[in-house]
């Protein structure tokens, strides 16, 4: 309403002009410094979520807490910032995160720092940070927040998105690699997306990954020229990020070349092994994909990502992805800590949510409306607001209208069973009208009893509904 009140170019007193250029509002005022614009859009590749949304992103919280709750992880809140070289140094100073996409800044202090394009980095610093070594492992830890990656906007792909998460530290045995994703799939399968399907891969560890790694390096050389100039610089920086490169011509060098689960030490392969059977076990619809290596460098082991029926096909968009990083503890000073997790992308869930009309939070409905008329009436309603909201029982109100009529249409409107009504009269007097939304029958109760009444009344409607 707002907006379309500004969307023409107009006058607001004599100081401001606002104009529309293309879809961007500029407040131009003449109070303010002469670049200085207004410009009333939020910034490219975030966006308001508001509240006709909420109800998707209110499922999937409720949806991820209950998986939390069953499988025992509990919350952790990490700060939005960290120090940039703990994102360097974890996710790696040669991905295209740390490269291309953070959004780094040095503070007044001079502190060089970063908002968080992930959660796993802060969380294993948290866990050094806070001693958690010394609880009983696995230390299982659950999240839910903002990350912000410098990517260039497109479907599905924002500057400010959401994730919640999960990770286990401290166990180095598959069974936990498979409940991991046991749970991302449980938690897509129970937010509607039923045709959900698992990729996975295993990249080995730091001793088969060096013979491996030589493969593919010395593989891609002798390709060079047919890869675009994007994964030339990868293959210095990080020769493993050319095998899921979406370019087609890099598509079809990668396809032949060697494939990291054959070049698995012993221990990596009984790893991988083992999971699998977990999998096939659990019945989780997974696929083999050696092309999957993740974008991340902390991974060992296991990596896998969860794509949604269509997505999987075309192999992009995951919902969500994660897998073993075993050395990223020892790597930030701490002790040997395997660990395992995966975090899903809650922007993907809720358009994947669109498409297939999945089910969706309902907010509880209001049971009752309290109207007033007159001043007087209204001062002595809020007070009555307060008893029936504190009895437990939702009520509506619209305390700003003045007359009954638009006041019983809005409670016809909510589907409400009571309307309390409070005339200048009742309100002289101590006392309530109560209407019956279904039968329209109206009858004067003393203010002092109005909440017991409510109370009884509803119960006498369930107890009817109840029974029919
Ligand atoms: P990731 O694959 O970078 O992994 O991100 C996980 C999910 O976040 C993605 O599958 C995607 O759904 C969502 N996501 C990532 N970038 C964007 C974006 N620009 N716009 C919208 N959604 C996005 C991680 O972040 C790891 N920390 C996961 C993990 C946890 N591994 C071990 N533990």
């Amino acid at each position: 309403m707002a907006r379309e009140r500004k969307s023409k170019s107009q006058k607001v007193g004599s100081r401001r002009k606002i104009e529309r250029k293309k879809d961007k509002i500029i407040i131009k005022g003449r109070s303010l410094r002469a670049q200085e614009e207004l410009i009333l859009q939020s910034p490219r590749g975030m966006r308001d979520i508001l509240p006709e949304d909420q109800p998707y992103w209110q499922q999937i919280r409720k949806v991820a807490e209950k998986a939390a709750a069953d499988f025992g992880f509990r919350r952790i809140d990490v700060p939005v910032l960290e120090f940039t070289n703990l994102f360097a140094r974890g996710v790696g100073s040669g991905t295209d995160i740390v490269e291309k996409e953070m959004y780094s800044f040095a503070t007044k202090s001079a502190e060089k720092v970063s908002l968080r394009p992930e959660f796993t980095t802060g969380i294993a610093r948290a866990y050094i940070q806070h001693g958690m070594k010394v609880k009983p492992k696995p230390v299982k830890l659950f999240y839910i927040g903002p990350c912000y990656r410098y990517d260039r906007p497109q479907k599905e792909r924002f500057r400010e998105f959401y994730q919640f998460g999960f990770e286990a530290l401290g166990e180095i045995d598959p069974v936990l690699d498979a409940q991991m994703i046991q749970m991302a799939w449980r938690v897509v399968h129970q937010l509607g997306i039923k045709d959900a399907s698992v990729q996975i891969n295993s990249i080995g560890c730091p001793t088969c990954r060096k013979n491996y790694l030589d493969l593919v390096v010395s593989y891609f050389e002798s390709k060079r020229n047919k890869l675009c100039i994007d994964c030339k610089k990868r293959l210095e920086k990080n020769p493993l990020r050319i095998l899921d490169c979406k370019e087609d011509k890099c598509a079809q060098v990668a396809a032949n070349a060697p494939q990291s689960i054959d070049y698995l030490c012993d221990e990596c392969r009984s790893h991988f092994k083992e999971l699998l059977e977990y999998l096939e076990e659990l019945e989780i619809p997974f696929e083999l994909n050696p092309s999957l290596v993740r974008g991340l460098d902390y991974y060992t082991k296991t990596v896998f990502e969860i794509f949604s029926g269509i997505d999987g096909e075309c192999n992009k968009n995951a919902l969500g992805g994660g897998g073993r990083y075993d050395g990223l503890i020892k790597l930030f000073g701490g002790e040997d800590t395997p660990a395992v997790g995966f975090a899903i992308g809650m922007d993907r869930v809720v358009s994947e949510m669109k498409k297939v009309q999945a089910r969706i939070y309902r907010e509880p409905k209001p049971r009752v409306f309290l109207a007033q008329l007159s001043n007087y009436a209204k001062k002595k309603s809020l007070k009555i607001f307060e008893a029936i909201e504190k009895s437990g029982v939702l009520v509506a109100e619209s305390f700003g209208r003045g007359s009954l009529k638009s006041q019983l249409k809005i409670a016809d409107r909510l589907g409400v069973e009571l309307t309390l009504i409070l005339g200048q009269k009742e309100a002289l007097d101590g006392t309530v009208i109560i209407r019956d939304m279904v039968s329209g029958a109206q009858e004067i109760v003393d203010g002092g009893k109005v909440v017991e009444e409510v109370k009884r009344r509803l119960k006498s409607v369930r107890t009817v509904v109840k029974g029919q």
